[in-house]
């Protein structure tokens, strides 16, 4: 197949975007299809138009290739492409839209709502500890967890509390404390549950791609009963949603609380796929090479 590698762009993500491009379009190769590289830029219609190619994988992370943007495109070029489609990833991108989607059938998620960041400084929106998130980006880009002792009054405490202030809306959610789990969905299989364990005690931006400041363990080490409801919880959210291909389900999981305190955060769908990324990982956990993930991600699409 002649298949094109959408990645880079210009979201925050642009870095592991091309992160996970080049290992996309390395283990295309090493299966002997064709690829074309895809830098994405403003004028990414005409040069897909140019390459004519049979299929996009799209490597990309955040806006506008995770909101359905990219997706609606490519639906009107008549190109079909991997992950998720456009309604999906509008919703799936939309940290508040996804609640609406999910919490209705049962999906336990943590509470919250929409602040503007100005309206901090007159005081907290929720009881501390909290969590402050952009409503759509990933890799933990803008988020900060408000703990006892932060203060937003100092402008100095300000940006030791996170880059926050960058953004004029935020979703504010009660932390929940406990364990960072998460579980990888590929077509109509949960893969397993991973547990991260990061030095810092924030899976951030730095925690999530320096190699050595996370610990994965995988498959984690938790009571059965709680890495059946991640597998449930996942495969239910990428099926409410209609996900397609890969997607990755985060989840919070305050371990005092035994089943009642396992919660889902968001859904993922175009989780990453760089060398230290958790889809790939999980699926080699159960014999599926990082090639044969992406063979079958693009299998999926076209099938
Ligand atoms: N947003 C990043 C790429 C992830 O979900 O893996
Ligand atoms: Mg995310």
């Amino acid at each position: 197949l002649h298949i094109a590698v959408l990645m880079g762009g210009w979201s925050a993500e642009r870095e592991v975007s091309l992160m996970s491009g080049e290992g996309v379009a390395k283990a295309l190769e090493s299966r002997g299809h064709q690829v074309t590289r895809v830098d994405m830029d403003r004028n990414v219609a005409a040069v897909l138009a140019g390459i004519r190619p049979d299929i996009v994988f799209n490597a990309l992370h955040g806006t506008p290739g995770e909101d359905g943007s990219v997706q609606g495109m490519l639906d009107l070029m008549q190109i079909p492409y991997t992950h998720s489609g456009m309604a999906t990833s509008v919703i799936a991108i939309d940290k508040v839209l996804t609640k609406q989607a999910l919490v209705p059938h049962g999906i336990p998620m943590p509470g919250g709502h929409i602040v503007r960041s100005e309206s901090l400084y007159a005081g907290d929106p929720l009881p501390r500890p909290y969590v402050l998130k952009p409503v759509n980006e990933g890799s933990s880009v803008g988020v900060a967890i408000v703990k006892a002792d932060s203060n937003y009054g100092d402008p100095i405490a300000r940006d030791a509390i996170g880059p926050w202030q960058e953004f004029e809306e935020l979703l504010a959610e009660p932390f929940i404390k406990g364990r960072e789990l998460t579980t990888a969905v590929l077509g109509d299989r949960a893969l397993g549950v991973t547990e991260l364990r990061t030095k810092s005690g924030f899976y951030d931006y730095d925690a999530k791609y320096t190699d050595g400041l996370t610990t994965h363990i995988c498959p984690a080490e938790i009571p059965e009963e709680i890495a059946q409801r991640c597998l449930e919880l996942a495969l239910k959210a990428h099926d409410i949603l209609g996900c397609k291909g890969a997607s990755r389900s985060d989840f919070r999981w305050d371990d005092e609380k035994g089943l009642d305190g396992l919660y889902l955060l968001e859904v993922n769908t175009q989780p990453g796929m760089t060398p230290l990324s958790l889809v790939p990982e999980q699926a080699a956990a159960i014999g599926i090479s990082y090639a044969d993930l992406v063979e079958i991600i693009v299998e999926q699409a076209l099938g």
